[in-house]
Protein backbone atom coordinates (compact mmCIF):
# COMPACT_ATOMS: atom_id res chain seq x y z
CA UNK A 1 0.00 0.00 0.00
CA UNK A 2 1.10 3.35 -0.72
CA UNK A 3 0.36 6.49 1.20
CA UNK A 4 -1.89 7.60 -2.21
CA UNK A 5 -3.96 4.50 -1.55
CA UNK A 6 -7.25 4.33 -0.98
CA UNK A 7 -8.23 7.71 -2.13
CA UNK A 8 -11.97 7.02 -2.95
CA UNK A 9 -12.02 5.98 1.49
CA UNK A 10 -12.61 9.41 3.78
CA UNK A 11 -10.53 9.01 6.89
CA UNK A 12 -9.54 8.21 9.29
CA UNK A 13 -10.16 4.60 7.90
CA UNK A 14 -9.75 1.42 9.72
CA UNK A 15 -8.43 -1.28 7.00
CA UNK A 16 -7.65 -4.64 7.15
CA UNK A 17 -4.83 -6.04 4.70
CA UNK A 18 -6.49 -9.05 3.61
CA UNK A 19 -3.16 -10.76 2.45
CA UNK A 20 -1.52 -9.96 5.39
CA UNK A 21 -4.54 -11.68 7.60
CA UNK A 22 -4.73 -14.20 5.48
CA UNK A 23 -1.26 -14.94 6.16
CA UNK A 24 -1.25 -14.55 9.60
CA UNK A 25 -4.32 -17.24 10.01
CA UNK A 26 -2.68 -19.98 8.07
CA UNK A 27 0.60 -19.49 9.85
CA UNK A 28 -0.67 -20.09 13.32
CA UNK A 29 -2.79 -23.03 11.98
CA UNK A 30 0.24 -24.15 10.45
CA UNK A 31 1.84 -23.75 13.33
CA UNK A 32 -1.04 -25.57 15.72
CA UNK A 33 -1.36 -28.67 13.08
CA UNK A 34 2.71 -29.38 13.17
CA UNK A 35 2.56 -28.60 17.29
CA UNK A 36 -0.39 -30.96 17.36
CA UNK A 37 -2.72 -28.92 19.49
CA UNK A 38 -6.23 -27.45 19.19
CA UNK A 39 -6.65 -24.18 18.08
CA UNK A 40 -9.49 -22.23 19.62
CA UNK A 41 -8.79 -18.15 18.44
CA UNK A 42 -10.18 -15.42 20.87
CA UNK A 43 -12.79 -13.90 18.87
CA UNK A 44 -12.62 -10.64 20.96
CA UNK A 45 -9.73 -9.63 18.80
CA UNK A 46 -11.88 -9.06 15.60
CA UNK A 47 -15.61 -9.51 16.50
CA UNK A 48 -15.76 -9.93 12.62
CA UNK A 49 -17.96 -13.28 11.54
CA UNK A 50 -16.10 -13.05 7.66
CA UNK A 51 -12.91 -13.59 10.00
CA UNK A 52 -14.03 -16.72 12.17
CA UNK A 53 -14.88 -18.19 8.70
CA UNK A 54 -11.32 -17.37 7.34
CA UNK A 55 -10.08 -19.18 10.29
CA UNK A 56 -12.51 -22.01 10.40
CA UNK A 57 -11.08 -22.68 6.80
CA UNK A 58 -7.46 -22.82 7.68
CA UNK A 59 -8.96 -25.35 10.81
CA UNK A 60 -9.64 -24.86 14.56
CA UNK A 61 -11.49 -26.60 16.85
CA UNK A 62 -13.66 -23.78 17.92
CA UNK A 63 -13.75 -20.33 18.74
CA UNK A 64 -12.77 -18.58 22.56
CA UNK A 65 -15.11 -15.47 23.63
CA UNK A 66 -14.93 -12.90 26.53
CA UNK A 67 -18.83 -11.84 26.81
CA UNK A 68 -21.52 -13.18 26.12
CA UNK A 69 -22.51 -10.60 23.89
CA UNK A 70 -19.72 -12.19 21.61
CA UNK A 71 -21.27 -15.87 22.53
CA UNK A 72 -24.41 -14.84 20.89
CA UNK A 73 -23.18 -13.18 18.12
CA UNK A 74 -20.75 -16.48 17.48
CA UNK A 75 -23.27 -18.93 17.73
CA UNK A 76 -26.29 -16.90 15.67
CA UNK A 77 -23.62 -17.31 12.90
CA UNK A 78 -23.59 -20.91 13.63
CA UNK A 79 -20.42 -21.95 15.46
CA UNK A 80 -21.39 -23.85 17.72
CA UNK A 81 -18.30 -24.99 19.91
CA UNK A 82 -17.35 -21.82 22.06
CA UNK A 83 -15.51 -21.62 25.35
CA UNK A 84 -16.73 -18.02 27.29
CA UNK A 85 -13.14 -17.45 28.67
CA UNK A 86 -14.90 -15.27 31.30
CA UNK A 87 -16.35 -15.67 35.03
CA UNK A 88 -19.88 -16.01 34.20
CA UNK A 89 -21.38 -14.68 37.26
CA UNK A 90 -25.01 -13.32 38.69
CA UNK A 91 -28.76 -13.95 37.88
CA UNK A 92 -29.05 -12.25 34.43
CA UNK A 93 -25.47 -13.53 33.11
CA UNK A 94 -26.19 -17.27 34.06
CA UNK A 95 -29.65 -17.10 32.85
CA UNK A 96 -28.29 -16.02 29.57
CA UNK A 97 -26.07 -18.70 29.80
CA UNK A 98 -28.43 -21.50 30.11
CA UNK A 99 -29.89 -20.09 26.96
CA UNK A 100 -26.76 -20.33 24.78
CA UNK A 101 -26.06 -23.83 26.40
CA UNK A 102 -29.58 -25.14 25.16
CA UNK A 103 -27.90 -23.90 21.71
CA UNK A 104 -24.53 -24.47 21.56
CA UNK A 105 -21.83 -26.94 22.58
CA UNK A 106 -20.28 -24.39 25.11
CA UNK A 107 -17.78 -24.28 27.87
CA UNK A 108 -17.03 -21.66 30.97
CA UNK A 109 -14.22 -21.18 32.52
CA UNK A 110 -14.48 -20.98 36.56
CA UNK A 111 -12.10 -19.55 39.19
CA UNK A 112 -14.35 -19.50 42.12
CA UNK A 113 -16.68 -22.21 44.08
CA UNK A 114 -19.58 -18.75 44.27
CA UNK A 115 -19.23 -19.16 40.14
CA UNK A 116 -19.33 -22.84 40.13
CA UNK A 117 -22.62 -23.07 42.64
CA UNK A 118 -24.55 -20.43 40.55
CA UNK A 119 -23.99 -22.02 37.32
CA UNK A 120 -24.37 -25.75 38.93
CA UNK A 121 -27.80 -24.48 40.33
CA UNK A 122 -29.03 -22.94 37.07
CA UNK A 123 -27.94 -26.30 34.60
CA UNK A 124 -29.12 -28.34 37.05
CA UNK A 125 -32.53 -26.95 37.06
CA UNK A 126 -32.45 -27.20 33.55
CA UNK A 127 -31.27 -30.60 33.10
CA UNK A 128 -28.50 -29.39 31.52
CA UNK A 129 -24.67 -29.86 31.78
CA UNK A 130 -22.46 -27.22 31.01
CA UNK A 131 -18.42 -28.22 30.58
CA UNK A 132 -15.98 -26.46 32.78
CA UNK A 133 -12.49 -25.17 32.51
CA UNK A 134 -10.92 -24.17 35.83
CA UNK A 135 -8.92 -21.20 35.34
CA UNK A 136 -5.41 -20.86 36.88
CA UNK A 137 -3.03 -17.73 37.51
CA UNK A 138 -0.01 -18.72 35.49
CA UNK A 139 1.08 -14.63 36.76
CA UNK A 140 -1.30 -12.68 35.06
CA UNK A 141 -2.22 -12.28 38.92
CA UNK A 142 -5.90 -11.01 36.66
CA UNK A 143 -8.68 -14.33 37.49
CA UNK A 144 -7.51 -17.58 38.18
CA UNK A 145 -6.81 -20.24 40.94
CA UNK A 146 -2.84 -20.49 42.02
CA UNK A 147 -1.61 -23.31 40.65
CA UNK A 148 -1.17 -26.59 42.04
CA UNK A 149 -3.45 -27.69 44.75
CA UNK A 150 -5.57 -24.86 45.14
CA UNK A 151 -6.55 -25.45 41.51
CA UNK A 152 -7.06 -28.77 42.31
CA UNK A 153 -9.50 -28.32 45.32
CA UNK A 154 -11.47 -26.00 42.97
CA UNK A 155 -11.60 -28.56 40.47
CA UNK A 156 -12.64 -31.39 42.70
CA UNK A 157 -15.45 -28.96 44.23
CA UNK A 158 -17.21 -28.88 40.27
CA UNK A 159 -16.50 -32.22 39.74
CA UNK A 160 -18.84 -33.21 42.31
CA UNK A 161 -21.48 -30.49 41.22
CA UNK A 162 -24.27 -31.41 39.60
CA UNK A 163 -25.11 -29.99 36.60
CA UNK A 164 -21.40 -29.21 35.71
CA UNK A 165 -18.84 -31.23 33.79
CA UNK A 166 -15.36 -30.81 34.48
CA UNK A 167 -12.77 -31.05 31.64
CA UNK A 168 -9.49 -29.50 32.52
CA UNK A 169 -7.45 -26.60 33.15
CA UNK A 170 -7.16 -22.91 30.94
CA UNK A 171 -4.64 -20.32 31.63
CA UNK A 172 -3.90 -16.33 29.96
CA UNK A 173 0.02 -15.40 30.29
CA UNK A 174 -1.11 -11.74 29.67
CA UNK A 175 2.16 -10.66 32.00
CA UNK A 176 4.17 -11.72 28.84
CA UNK A 177 2.46 -8.35 27.67
CA UNK A 178 5.11 -6.74 30.38
CA UNK A 179 8.28 -8.79 29.40
CA UNK A 180 10.14 -6.15 27.98
CA UNK A 181 12.29 -8.57 25.31
CA UNK A 182 11.52 -11.66 22.98
CA UNK A 183 13.61 -14.09 25.50
CA UNK A 184 11.21 -12.96 28.31
CA UNK A 185 8.14 -13.52 26.60
CA UNK A 186 9.56 -16.79 25.38
CA UNK A 187 10.44 -17.82 29.31
CA UNK A 188 6.86 -16.52 29.59
CA UNK A 189 5.52 -18.56 27.36
CA UNK A 190 7.36 -21.74 28.53
CA UNK A 191 6.47 -21.65 32.26
CA UNK A 192 3.17 -21.20 31.14
CA UNK A 193 2.75 -24.26 29.60
CA UNK A 194 4.55 -25.92 31.69
CA UNK A 195 2.42 -24.97 35.26
CA UNK A 196 -0.35 -25.88 33.17
CA UNK A 197 0.85 -29.13 32.66
CA UNK A 198 2.09 -30.08 36.24
CA UNK A 199 -1.07 -28.65 37.47
CA UNK A 200 -2.88 -31.01 35.36
CA UNK A 201 -1.47 -33.78 36.36
CA UNK A 202 -1.59 -32.98 39.59
CA UNK A 203 -5.80 -32.97 38.79
CA UNK A 204 -5.60 -36.42 37.19
CA UNK A 205 -3.79 -37.82 40.40
CA UNK A 206 -6.32 -36.55 42.15
CA UNK A 207 -8.75 -39.06 40.24
CA UNK A 208 -10.39 -36.17 38.39
CA UNK A 209 -10.81 -35.56 34.67
CA UNK A 210 -8.44 -33.19 32.87
CA UNK A 211 -8.34 -34.14 29.16
CA UNK A 212 -8.42 -30.30 28.25
CA UNK A 213 -4.94 -28.34 29.07
CA UNK A 214 -5.52 -24.58 27.34
CA UNK A 215 -3.30 -21.76 27.16
CA UNK A 216 -2.33 -19.32 24.68
CA UNK A 217 -1.81 -15.58 23.99
CA UNK A 218 -0.14 -14.18 20.49
CA UNK A 219 3.11 -13.45 22.69
CA UNK A 220 2.94 -17.02 24.10
CA UNK A 221 1.17 -19.10 21.43
CA UNK A 222 4.34 -20.77 19.86
CA UNK A 223 6.09 -21.46 23.57
CA UNK A 224 3.44 -22.35 25.14
CA UNK A 225 1.96 -24.46 22.49
CA UNK A 226 5.06 -26.69 21.99
CA UNK A 227 4.96 -27.81 25.85
CA UNK A 228 4.12 -31.75 26.38
CA UNK A 229 1.04 -32.04 27.41
CA UNK A 230 -0.77 -28.63 26.48
CA UNK A 231 -3.59 -29.89 24.16
CA UNK A 232 -4.78 -26.04 22.90
CA UNK A 233 -4.06 -22.40 22.16
CA UNK A 234 -6.29 -19.59 22.72
CA UNK A 235 -4.49 -16.69 20.27
CA UNK A 236 -6.68 -13.64 19.51
CA UNK A 237 -4.48 -11.04 17.88
CA UNK A 238 -2.08 -12.69 16.00
CA UNK A 239 -4.63 -12.32 12.51
CA UNK A 240 -3.71 -8.50 12.79
CA UNK A 241 -0.57 -7.84 14.94
CA UNK A 242 0.24 -4.70 16.27
CA UNK A 243 2.40 -2.26 17.72
CA UNK A 244 2.91 -3.78 20.86
CA UNK A 245 3.59 -7.25 19.02
CA UNK A 246 6.25 -5.28 17.57
CA UNK A 247 8.13 -4.58 20.55
CA UNK A 248 8.14 -7.55 21.83
CA UNK A 249 9.55 -9.35 18.77
CA UNK A 250 6.36 -11.11 18.18
CA UNK A 251 5.57 -9.70 14.60
CA UNK A 252 7.12 -7.45 11.97
CA UNK A 253 6.12 -4.88 10.44
CA UNK A 254 4.73 -6.52 7.13
CA UNK A 255 2.92 -8.70 9.69
CA UNK A 256 0.29 -5.99 11.04
CA UNK A 257 -2.86 -6.84 8.64
CA UNK A 258 -5.05 -3.94 10.81
CA UNK A 259 -3.76 -0.10 9.62
CA UNK A 260 -5.46 3.18 10.26
CA UNK A 261 -5.07 5.95 7.18
CA UNK A 262 -5.15 9.11 8.80
CA UNK A 263 -4.48 12.55 6.81
CA UNK A 264 -2.39 15.14 8.37
CA UNK A 265 -4.73 18.40 9.09
CA UNK A 266 -2.24 20.79 10.24
CA UNK A 267 1.24 21.71 11.12
CA UNK A 268 1.15 24.26 13.49
CA UNK A 269 5.14 24.03 14.12
CA UNK A 270 7.85 22.88 12.58
CA UNK A 271 7.74 19.72 14.97
CA UNK A 272 4.32 19.16 15.01
CA UNK A 273 1.96 17.66 12.76
CA UNK A 274 -1.76 16.68 13.44
CA UNK A 275 -3.39 14.19 11.93
CA UNK A 276 -7.26 13.46 11.60
CA UNK A 277 -6.91 10.10 13.89
CA UNK A 278 -6.95 10.66 17.26
CA UNK A 279 -8.08 8.31 20.73
CA UNK A 280 -11.58 7.75 19.35
CA UNK A 281 -10.36 5.95 16.63
CA UNK A 282 -6.45 4.82 17.73
CA UNK A 283 -7.83 4.08 21.49
CA UNK A 284 -5.52 5.57 24.06
CA UNK A 285 -4.40 2.17 24.56
CA UNK A 286 -0.57 1.52 25.36
CA UNK A 287 -0.86 -2.44 26.86
CA UNK A 288 -2.79 -2.91 29.68
CA UNK A 289 -0.76 -5.03 31.22
CA UNK A 290 2.48 -2.65 30.90
CA UNK A 291 4.65 -2.12 27.89
CA UNK A 292 7.55 0.05 28.27
CA UNK A 293 8.86 -0.90 24.85
CA UNK A 294 5.92 1.54 23.24
CA UNK A 295 6.66 5.57 22.79
CA UNK A 296 3.39 7.02 21.40
CA UNK A 297 0.10 5.90 20.53
CA UNK A 298 0.87 3.91 17.04
CA UNK A 299 3.27 3.59 14.67
CA UNK A 300 3.60 5.81 11.15
CA UNK A 301 4.57 3.70 8.82
CA UNK A 302 7.69 5.15 6.75
CA UNK A 303 8.24 7.58 9.27
CA UNK A 304 10.49 6.36 12.11
CA UNK A 305 11.32 10.03 12.91
CA UNK A 306 8.06 10.76 14.22
CA UNK A 307 6.09 10.11 17.23
CA UNK A 308 2.18 9.71 17.83
CA UNK A 309 3.06 11.29 20.94
CA UNK A 310 -0.78 12.82 22.15
CA UNK A 311 -4.03 11.95 21.28
CA UNK A 312 -7.35 14.20 21.93
CA UNK A 313 -10.22 12.94 20.64
CA UNK A 314 -10.44 13.38 16.94
CA UNK A 315 -6.63 15.27 16.41
CA UNK A 316 -3.44 12.82 16.72
CA UNK A 317 -0.25 15.31 18.11
CA UNK A 318 2.68 13.46 16.11
CA UNK A 319 6.07 15.29 17.09
CA UNK A 320 9.36 15.44 14.90
CA UNK A 321 11.94 13.80 16.59
CA UNK A 322 14.61 13.42 13.66
CA UNK A 323 15.79 14.29 10.29
CA UNK A 324 13.85 12.51 7.36
CA UNK A 325 10.80 13.49 4.90
CA UNK A 326 7.90 14.49 6.36
CA UNK A 327 4.06 14.17 5.00
CA UNK A 328 2.46 17.59 3.68
CA UNK A 329 -0.88 18.81 4.97
CA UNK A 330 -3.60 16.95 2.98
CA UNK A 331 -1.44 13.57 2.94
CA UNK A 332 -2.11 10.18 4.20
CA UNK A 333 -0.38 8.20 6.34
CA UNK A 334 -0.65 4.72 7.40
CA UNK A 335 -0.60 4.52 11.23
CA UNK A 336 -0.44 0.75 12.79
CA UNK A 337 -2.32 0.43 16.27
CA UNK A 338 -0.94 0.36 19.66
CA UNK A 339 -3.50 -2.72 20.24
CA UNK A 340 -5.23 -3.67 17.30
CA UNK A 341 -8.63 -5.20 19.52
CA UNK A 342 -9.71 -1.81 20.95
CA UNK A 343 -9.11 -0.29 17.52
CA UNK A 344 -11.55 -2.70 16.11
CA UNK A 345 -14.46 -2.33 19.02
CA UNK A 346 -14.22 1.49 17.97
CA UNK A 347 -15.06 1.16 14.48
CA UNK A 348 -18.48 0.36 12.71
CA UNK A 349 -17.02 -1.79 9.58
CA UNK A 350 -13.49 -1.96 7.91
CA UNK A 351 -12.35 -1.96 4.35
CA UNK A 352 -10.42 -5.03 3.17
CA UNK A 353 -8.09 -4.08 1.09
CA UNK A 354 -5.64 -5.91 -1.61
CA UNK A 355 -2.74 -3.34 -2.73
CA UNK A 356 -4.73 -0.40 -3.74
CA UNK A 357 -7.96 -2.10 -3.99
CA UNK A 358 -10.93 -2.24 -1.57
CA UNK A 359 -12.84 -5.44 -2.25
CA UNK A 360 -15.38 -4.77 0.30
CA UNK A 361 -16.55 -3.74 3.78
CA UNK A 362 -16.96 -5.48 6.47
CA UNK A 363 -19.15 -4.77 9.55
CA UNK A 364 -17.72 -5.19 13.12
CA UNK A 365 -20.84 -7.79 14.19
CA UNK A 366 -19.74 -7.79 17.82
CA UNK A 367 -18.72 -3.84 18.25
CA UNK A 368 -19.45 -3.06 21.52
CA UNK A 369 -20.60 -6.20 22.67
CA UNK A 370 -19.18 -5.92 26.45
CA UNK A 371 -21.51 -7.31 28.32
C1 LIG B 1 -8.44 -15.56 28.48
C2 LIG B 1 -7.76 -15.10 27.25
N1 LIG B 1 -7.38 -16.01 26.34
C3 LIG B 1 -6.76 -15.65 25.19
C4 LIG B 1 -6.48 -14.32 24.91
C5 LIG B 1 -5.80 -13.95 23.62
O1 LIG B 1 -4.57 -13.33 23.82
P1 LIG B 1 -3.95 -12.31 22.75
O2 LIG B 1 -4.83 -11.14 22.72
O3 LIG B 1 -2.59 -12.04 23.25
O4 LIG B 1 -3.91 -13.03 21.46
C6 LIG B 1 -6.86 -13.34 25.84
C7 LIG B 1 -6.57 -11.93 25.60
O5 LIG B 1 -6.80 -11.05 26.37
C8 LIG B 1 -7.51 -13.74 27.03
O6 LIG B 1 -7.90 -12.84 27.96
Amino acid sequence: MTVEMLHMVDTPAVVVDIQRLQTNVADMAAFAAGAGVALRPHFKTHKMIPILRLQEKAGIKGVTVSKLDEAETVIGAGFTDVLVAYPVVGPRKVARLVQLAKRADLTVAVDTPDAAAQLSTAMATEGLELKVLVEVDSGLKRCGTPPGSPTVDLAEFIHCLPGLRLVGLMTHAGHAYAAGSPDKVRLIGLAEGKQLVDTADQVRAAGLPCPVVSVGSTPTARTAGRVAGVTEIRPGNYVFNDAIQISLGVASLEQCALLVISTVISRPHPDRLVIDAGSKTLALDRGAHGNALIAGYGLLVGYPHLVLARLSEEHGVVEVRGEGPLPAIGERVQVIPNHACPVVNLADRVAVVRGEEVLEWWRVDARGGVR
